[in-house]
């Protein structure tokens, strides 16, 4: 049984996640190392699990093609990804970080947290105070957060920028994993329209926010639904949305 301290209030018991299992020994002992990284772990163990799951699952399956995150905050995501490569023994593949490096863009009216408050306010209190909402580092400081798990930086892609902008000009040939994780409809309907073509069949897609952010949901919805995608979006958490793209 693995006992973790998420924060102060809350204290879990994973007795699913054994000592005695080399993988999830290693990976208890990667996840207080990249916790301080990750908005994930606000709610839980349980998405940086499945995501460490998931890289296990391409590595051994050999599911093709390189591995994406969109909204990379401070990197801690990108970090957990790149343990796992390592740990799988598959270094070859390139991880793509998209973010601006320098906050959120500005959310549209749609886009309300799950009660139906609007994130204008909150990024414009930000603004009003020269801050900038969900600003997790620069390019340099996320780079050197990643650089430290000892992944090849040669395979290390970051795009700066919006990505309305910055995709599709870089973008792989191929992806084994899309991580869409920049909360707002304008970004994530992009990144769905752009990348998902690129996902090989077997690979798979994690919506982050699809619970916490109606404009991310609402993306997705219609992206499935107007391509007929067929695809189960499993629940991690009340947030995060798991699928494997079943078909090309
Ligand atoms: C919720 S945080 C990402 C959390 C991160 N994936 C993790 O595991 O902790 C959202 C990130 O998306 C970035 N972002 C928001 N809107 C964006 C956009 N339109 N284009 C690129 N990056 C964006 C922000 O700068 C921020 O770093």
């Amino acid at each position: 049984m693995v006992k973790v301290n998420i924060n102060k209030q809350v204290e879990v018991d994973y007795r699913d996640i054994r000592a005695e299992d080399p993988d999830d020994a290693f990976f208890m002992q990667v996840f207080p190392k990249i916790a301080p990284y990750t908005m994930t772990v606000e709610r839980g163990i349980e998405a940086p699990y499945q995501l460490y799951k998931a890289i296990q699952y391409i590595v051994q399956n050999g599911v093709p093609g390189d591995i994406v995150e969109c909204g990379v905050w401070r990197g801690g995501s990108v970090m957990l990804i790149a343990m796992a490569l390592q740990r799988f023994g598959d270094t070859g593949r390139k991880i793509y970080l998209y973010d601006t490096f320098e906050g959120m863009t500005r959310p549209e009216d749609r886009d309300t947290d799950w009660d139906g408050r609007n994130y204008q306010k909150t990024w414009d209190e930000a603004r009003s105070k020269n801050q900038s909402m969900g600003f997790g580092g620069t390019v340099d400081d996320v780079r050197a957060n990643v650089l430290a798990t000892g992944y090849p930086a040669e395979n290390l892609v970051f795009v700066k920028g919006p990505v309305e902008q910055t995709i599709p000009g870089v973008i792989p040939g191929e992806a084994a994993m899309l991580r869409l994780d920049t909360d707002w409809y304008s970004s994530t309907w992009h990144e769905l329209v752009h990348l998902f073509p690129v996902l090989t069949p077997g690979g798979i897609l994690i919506i982050d926010d699809y619970g916490w952010c109606e404009g991310a949901r609402e993306a997705t919805d219609k992206y499935i639904r107007e391509n007929r995608v067929r695809i189960f979006l499993s629940r991690v958490e009340e947030s995060v949305r798991l699928g494997v793209k079943t078909e090309a």
